[in-house]
């Protein structure tokens, strides 16, 4: 391992659980119980690799602003941020589910401007003028289940992993707007300044991820 020091933003919630194998295998593993701790910031086996967990929407700030070096992100979140601001050299292959818009189940297509619910306003405006849909965006940042049922929206655009929320809420899931799986993305100073370490890390998780496929 050489030797800059590097800092690793985690996705907390249901990525951290896939991301922590993934780590372990590659070789870095955090010197606490992640799950058990109220630390933001943990050591690792690795005396110059430190980990944050933190919410997966703030990974890309982090990153691309560069208090972290390296990130764990969903696609979702990257997309909803744009990708511009950092490199994304590694599809993870976790936490995979789909961005989908959802209705009410069996509800005919309607007519005229559609109010649509969700919290990926940028890529569900992108996505429906892509298809020359006009809508209306109503930015809501949870429970989006519930706003047609309570006319709020017509319709939602939300992740959908196994359908159950969908299902409990009356909902039924329509147009696939892309899948999703969780990335590593890497500030674009440190991947020249701390260039040979990341590289390491990258093909450590690599050969990994590709493990864990085989
Ligand atoms: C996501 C999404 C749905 C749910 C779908 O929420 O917003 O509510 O998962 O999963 P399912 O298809 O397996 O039912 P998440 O739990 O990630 O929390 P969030 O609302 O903070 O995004």
């Amino acid at each position: 391992m050489s030797t800059s020091n590097l800092v690793i933003a985690l996705t907390k919630g249901r990525i951290l659980e896939e991301t922590l194998p993934l780590f372990a295998a590659a070789g870095i593993v955090p010197a606490d119980d992640i799950a058990k701790s109220r630390k933001l910031l943990f050591d690792t086996n690795l005396e110059q690799v430190k980990l944050m967990v933190i919410r997966g929407s703030d990974v890309p700030t982090y990153v691309e602003f560069g208090s972290a070096d390296l990130g764990v992100a969903g696609k979702d979140v990257i997309l909803e941020y744009g990708s511009e601001g950092f490199y994304e050299p590694l599809d993870l292959q976790i936490a995979k589910c789909r961005l989908m818009t959802a209705e009410p189940k069996r509800r005919k297509p309607l007519q005229g401007r559609l109010r649509v619910a969700t919290k990926f306003t940028h890529t569900a405006k992108r996505y429906f003028a892509e298809q020359g849909k006009q809508i209306e965006l109503i930015k809501l940042n949870g429970a989006l289940e519930l706003a047609p049922s309570l006319g709020l929206a017509d319709s939602i655009v939300d992740i959908v992993d196994t359908g159950k929320t969908l299902e409990a809420n009356g909902l039924e899931p329509r147009e696939l707007i892309t899948t999703i799986s969780s990335r590593i993305i890497v500030n674009k100073a440190s991947m020249k300044i701390k260039n040979r370490a990341i590289r390491e890390i990258v093909a450590k998780l690599r050969a990994a991820v590709e493990a864990a496929a085989a």
